[in-house]
């Protein structure tokens, strides 16, 4: 059954133009469509592995990276929804955040999304362990975290701050990015994790 492509509402953004919106929302839309395009093809080459061996090894190397693209989009664009809103402090999370990052969360994940290189900066949570883990996702789908959840995704691909502040931009993308969070979103993660 095909993946469908999900629509979000996102208000005016400080710092990341409509434009730029626009084309991102577009580009998630190509790895939902990529996704299903691949998922029938390999019904269809799955009927005689032998002979199409070699394209379905490509379909299978390549079917995470559209399946993680398509999520992770949904994660990040999830966060802007409902406008920007402050992590309330008296939150759990807002309280985690204390406990474990003592004010620097801001500037670690920073840190992270400044890495160089084509990815995602993504905060997990761990519920077994009850501890997060903050990690840097090669394109998208390289180095996660397996079975870990996601509180906050952060696009640090160029295409994410590319027209806005153009190649050498991506500080001034991670500024705008922070100040345009909707925290409750985040908050709402935490707590369905964190009981
Ligand atoms: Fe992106």
């Amino acid at each position: 059954m095909n993946y469908s492509e999900r629509k979000f509402a996102i208000p005016a953004l400080d710092g990341i133009s409509q434009k730029s919106v626009d084309e991102h929302l577009a580009l998630y839309a190509g790895y939902v469509k990529n996704f299903n395009t691949i998922a029938s093809k390999l019904v269809e080459y799955a009927a005689d592995t032998e002979k199409n061996a070699h394209a379905l090894s490509e379909l299978i190397r390549r079917k995470s990276f559209e399946f993680d693209g398509m999520r992770l989009h949904e994660y990040y664009f999830e966060q802007f929804e409902g406008g920007a809103k402050k992590l309330d402090k008296s939150s759990a999370l807002g309280q985690a955040f204390e406990k474990d990052y003592h004010g620097y969360f801001k500037e670690y994940f920073t840190a992270i999304g400044n890495m160089r290189g084509p990815g995602w900066a993504i905060l997990y949570y761990d519920p077994i362990q009850k501890e997060f883990q903050a990690g840097f996702v090669g394109e998208q789908h390289q180095g996660h975290f397996a079975t870990l959840p996601i509180i906050l995704a952060l696009d640090v691909w160029e295409h994410a701050y590319l027209l806005d502040y153009g190649a050498l931009g991506k500080a001034k993308y991670l500024d705008a990015f922070f100040k345009n969070i909707n925290w409750s979103v985040c908050a709402k993660r935490y707590e369905a994790l964190a009981k």
